[in-house]
C-alpha cells in the first residue's frame, strides 16, 4: 500500500494534460461485449479500474490487451460466461454494467451485488426495474442478480428517474440492453452526463440507433446486431476540474490541455465566483489565482450541474476562503469521508445533514491523513499541496483507481509528491 508524501505550500505552474474519462471509459469497455470481434478503444487511461474492467472481460471470455501506442484492443468473439464474480464486482462498482450488455448478447448473466462503499449506500434497484421493462427476469438470490431474457428483450418506455434524480450507470445499462432489443425503446430521465453520451455516440458508431444523445429523453430503435468499433473515449472533466482546483489552491498558474470546455460549465462558474480566474481556450483551460478566495455556496447536481466528483476538491478549496462557505450535497448525502481529514489539516469543516458549512482558515496545517475513496484523495492531496509543512497520505490506491500518473502531472508543474511504498 502506497503512500504520498507531500511537501506544501507550493505554487504549481505550467502546462498539465489532461488523461481520457475513466467513467466513460469503462461502460465502453462493456459495450464491446455487445459487438462479437476486435474492438479498439482510445484514450483509455492506465489506471487500476480499467484494468479491473479488463480482468472482468476475461473472465467473461473475452481478451483485452493494450497495444503500444496506448490503444486498448477488446476481443469479443467468445462471450462464453455471463457471470461476474463477487471477487471483482466487490473490487468496482462499475462491474455492474455488464450486465444489460451480458443479457442482451447471452440472453442470461448473473452478477454480483454490489456492496455499499465509502461515498454511501448506492443501491442498483433502477438498473434492475429498466431491463425489467425490457422484458428481463430478475432475481437476488446468495448475493447475486441473475437476469434471463429467455424470449429476447422487447422495447418500452422506461422511466429511470430516482430519489436523487437519474442514474449514470443505470442510464448506461439500460441504453446498452435496449440497442438489441426488439422495437423501440424511450429512455425518460435519462442521465445526461458527457460519460452516457460518449457511451451512445460509440454505440451509435458500433451501428446502434440512438437518438436524444445528451438529453434526458434517449430513443432507441433496436437493431439485429453492433459491429466491434475503433473509438477514442472523450477527455477527463474530472481531472480537468481537479487541476483546475490545483491552480486555484496554490495561487497557481496552469494551462490545462485537451479538455472539453462545454462540459465544465458549471465548474468554471464556481470557480470564477470564488475569484479565480479561468480563460477558456480551443481545448484548454487557463487557471490562475492572485488575490484572496471569497466564500460561496454550492450544490452538487445531475450534469450539467456541479459534479459530486469535484465536491471534495472545492471543498478542500473553500476551506481557505475568506467566510462561510455551504456545500449541499444531493447525489450521495453522505459523501463526506475527506471532512475528518481535512478539518485534522486545520480546516474548519461542519457536517449538518447533506451539507458542511466551511468556516474558511487562513492556512492549512500538513498532518497524517488516510484517503478513503477516490475523489476524497484528490481533495487532501489539493490540500497537502496548499498546506504549511509536510503532510502524508495513506491508501493512496484510491487515488490510482482514477487518476493517471497524478503525482508525476502535478510533480511536473511545481508540487513535491514523493511515493514511498509502506
Ligand atoms: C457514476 O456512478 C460514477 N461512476 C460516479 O463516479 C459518480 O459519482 C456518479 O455517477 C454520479 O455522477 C462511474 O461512472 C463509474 P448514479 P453511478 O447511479 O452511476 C442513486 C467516481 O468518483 N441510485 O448516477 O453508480 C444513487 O444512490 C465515481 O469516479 C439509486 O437510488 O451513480 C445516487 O444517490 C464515484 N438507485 C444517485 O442515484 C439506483 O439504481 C446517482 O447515482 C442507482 C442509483
Amino acid at each position: 500500500m502506497d503512500r504520498f508524501v507531500i511537501e506544501g505550500a507550493v505554487r504549481l505552474s505550467g502546462r498539465v494534460n489532461v488523461s481520457g474519462s475513466k467513467n466513460a471509459a469503462l461502460p465502453i469497455m462493456a459495450a464491446a461485449i455487445l459487438a462479437p470481434g476486435e474492438s479498439v478503444i482510445r484514450n483509455v487511461p492506465e489506471l487500476a479500474d480499467i484494468s479491473v474492467m479488463s480482468k472482468l472481460l476475461g473472465q467473461l471470455g473475452g481478451k483485452v490487451a493494450r497495444d503500444e501506442d496506448g490503444a486498448l484492443r477488446l476481443d469479443t468473439t467468445v462471450i462464453d460466461n455471463p457471470v461476474g464474480e463477487y471477487d471483482i464486482v466487490r473490487k468496482m462498482r462499475a462491474s455492474i454494467c455488464i450486465l444489460g450488455p451480458l443479457l442482451a448478447r447471452c440472453g442470461e448473466a448473473k452478477v454480483s451485488m454490489p456492496g455499499g462503499c465509502a461515498i454511501g449506500t448506492r443501491p442498483v434497484d433502477i438498473h434492475l426495474r429498466g431491463l425489467r421493462e425490457l422484458g428481463a427476469e430478475i432475481h437476488l438470490k446468495n448475493g447475486y442478480i441473475t437476469a434471463k431474457a429467455g424470449k429476447g428483450l422487447r422495447g418500452g418506455h422506461i422511466f429511470l428517474g430516482g430519489p436523487f434524480g437519474s442514474t449514470v450507470l443505470g442510464t448506461a445499462n439500460v441504453l446498452m440492453a435496449a440497442t438489441l432489443a426488439v422495437g423501440r425503446t424511450v429512455i425518460e430521465s435519462a442521465a445526461c452526463e458527457p460519460e452516457v453520451e460518449d457511451l451512445a455516440n460509440c454505440l451509435n458508431q458500433m451501428g446502434a440507433k440512438i437518438s436524444g444523445i445528451g438529453s434526458p429523453r434517449l430513443v432507441i430503435e433496436g437493431v439485429k446486431e453492433l459491429r466491434p468499433v475503433e473509438y477514442s473515449v472523450i477527455a477527463d472533466r474530472i481531472e480537468a476540474g481537479t487541476f483546475m482546483v490545483a491552480a486555484a489552491i496554490t495561487k497557481g498558474e496552469l494551462e490545462i490541455c485537451n479538455c472539453r470546455g462545454e462540459h465544465l460549465m458549471a465548474v468554471v462558474d464556481r470557480l470564477r465566483s470564488i475569484g479565480v480566474k479561468v480563460e477558456q481556450g480551443a481545448g484548454s483551460y487557463l487557471v490562475s489565482r492572485n488575490g484572496s478566495l471569497k466564500a460561496v455556496d454550492v450544490t452538487t447536481q445531475p450534469y450539467p450541474g456541479f459534479p459530486t466528483d469535484l465536491q471534495a476538491q472545492l471543498m478542500a478549496l473553500l476551506a481557505i476562503a475568506d467566510g462561510n462557505s455551504i456545500i449541499t450535497e444531493k447525489i450521495f448525502p453522505d459523501r463526506f469521508m475527506h471532512l475528518a481529514e481535512l478539518n485534522r489539516m486545520a480546516a474548519n469543516l461542519r457536517k449538518e445533514g447533506p451539507t458542511v458549512i466551511v468556516a474558511g482558515v487562513n492556512r492549512l496545517a500538513g498532518a497524517e491523513v488516510m484517503a478513503s475513496d477516490l475523489r476524497a484523495s484528490a481533495a487532501l492531496v489539493l490540500a497537502g499541496l496548499a498546506a504549511e509543512g509536510r503532510t502524508t497520505i495513506n491508501r493512496v490506491y484510491h487515488i490510482d483507481r482514477g487518476y493517471e500518473k497524478i503525482e508525476e502531472k502535478l510533480n511536473a508543474v511545481g508540487a513535491k509528491i514523493e511515493r514511498q511504498e509502506v
